[in-house]
């Protein structure tokens, strides 16, 4: 397991194409409203909890704005265009909130609702199934202040919001995602402070994971009853990890942040409760759980959608509450996204192995997978990232080995179509096929899309 990526300076050649993965097989990219709308504070939306937490100072690189962010909310015909031009076949693409209920709850905001009703009708248009995420991250402010997922009346609000959002898209989507990873929000929002809303602390974050879980059964349970035939889903972010060193204690430090960090969310969902006896901290959950909750945290999802980056690498603490410490991927000589993660492609393979283990697993999809790399774009508007596209390669390779001994996967989403808006790091780390130049709003083909568009030919 010590076994490191070596990124090469030219493209590799692969020995298999798209066609391998079978017919049926779902292509696609994947955005998330924050990161690319814009448009924050006309028509109707309020802010979210990510609008106020990238106006205090100190929460965002370069203290960027996601003010303007892409300009989805306008330039969507064009984005759409290109996602088309480089031959996938859907979008996923997450609904903003605070746009289509700027108080949180009771009256929706038309104007909003007819975006995506826009956006909606576009990708039919242009041959692009349309997958909905109906909560990536960006929780009305309004609600914040009542609790947000700190309290359990949350579950109520979201079930409210899902029905809505039925009702208003219902007839023209099918695929659903119910949340976008509910380890990052809950860990990053509400335990270490450095996403919005930037609580910290166990007591904000253990409740967080407690009623985002319970939303997003509820949230299946509200679509499974508008659409019996709908594709319904939720996402989670995973992790291939490494114990430190070879000792019992690291060995026992890699096993819980595994529970934290790949086990969490999946099994209460799947009924086999929270991994409580790998990460004892847990324990101290009991008090916002009440009776039957149990049965309410468990949904039979149509696909489980896993967003794989990196590989991390979990060593024995004394100092740490969980007594884990995650070993930086700068200390490991090992190859680094421009982010600073480990790239780990191949780490892939293992990580939908397990979940394939788990029993009742449906299918599974890649809803996100991608890596930023340094962009430079060259005269002519040429952007050479053969990193990204050596990164791909060997991650579609890794995929197909997976599916190869019946892994259920039934789909890859490749984020993201374009440079957005990247949370805390803001515009200085770059994840799209597209290269943006956000001084003018240009878009420029990487390399790595046009490669997309011969593999997907
Ligand atoms: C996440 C989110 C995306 C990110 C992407 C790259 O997984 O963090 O779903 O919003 O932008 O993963 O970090």
């Amino acid at each position: 397991m010590t076994e490191k990526y070596h990124p090469q300076n030219t493209i590799q050649p692969i020995n298999f194409n798209a066609s391998d993965f079978g017919s049926d097989f779902v292509w696609g990219t994947a955005a998330s409203a924050f990161q690319t709308e814009g448009g924050n504070l006309i028509e109707g939306r309020s802010p979210s909890i990510w609008d106020s937490f990238m106006n205090r100072i100190g929460t965002i690189r370069n203290h960027d704005k996601a003010d303007s962010a892409t300009e989805f909310y306008t330039r969507y015909p064009n984005d759409l265009d290109l996602i088309r031009d480089l031959n996938f076949k859907a979008f996923r693409f997450s609904l903003s909130w605070s746009r289509i209920l700027p108080d949180g709850t009771g009256k929706p905001n038309v104007k909003g609702i007819d975006f995506y009703n826009r956006v909606i009708d576009a990708c039919h248009e242009r041959g692009l199934e349309p997958w909905l995420t109906i909560y990536h991250w960006d929780l009305p402010q309004v609600l914040e202040d009542k609790g947000g997922w700190k309290t359990r009346d949350i579950v109520s609000w979201f079930s409210d919001y899902v029905r809505l959002v039925l009702e208003s898209f219902g007839d023209r989507v099918n695929n659903w995602v119910v949340m976008n990873e509910p380890e990052t929000y809950t860990a990053l929002g509400y335990l270490k402070g450095d996403h919005a809303p930037g609580k910290r602390g166990l007591k904000n974050f253990l409740p967080s994971i407690h009623h985002a879980c319970l939303s997003q059964a509820a949230g299946g349970i509200e679509i499974r009853s508008y659409n019996p035939l709908a594709n319904i889903g939720t996402t989670f972010s995973v992790s291939s990890i490494l114990p430190a060193g070879n000792t019992e204690e690291d060995c026992i430090a890699a096993c819980r942040l595994d529970a934290l960090q790949n086990r969490l969310f999946i099994e209460p969902t799947l009924g086999l409760g929270y991994p409580i006896s790998d990460l004892p901290i847990l324990k101290r959950m009991e008090k916002y759980i009440i009776a039957d909750d149990e049965s309410k945290l468990k949904f039979d999802f149509d696909f489980i959608g896993l967003q794989y980056y990196f590989r991390a690498m979990a060593a024995h603490s004394h100092f740490s509450q969980n007594h884990i410490k995650k070993v930086p991927a700068q200390k490991r000589n090992v190859a680094l996204s421009s982010m600073g993660y480990e790239m780990y492609p191949q780490g892939l393979f293992s990580v939908l192995k397990k979940f394939n283990d788990y029993n009742g697993i449906k299918k599974l999809i890649l809803t996100e997978v991608g890596v930023c790399v340094e962009d430079k774009l060259l005269e002519g508007g040429k952007i050479r990232d053969v990193g990204r596209i050596n990164y791909y390669s060997k991650l579609l390779e890794s995929a197909l080995l997976a599916k190869q001994i019946g892994v259920p996967l039934a789909g890859i989403f490749a984020w993201s179509p374009t440079d957005n808006f990247e949370w805390s790091k803001g515009y200085s780390v770059r994840f799209g096929l597209t290269y943006v130049d956000f001084k003018n709003q240009k878009r420029y083909i990487k390399d790595s899309g046009y490669w997309f568009k011969e593999f997907l030919k």
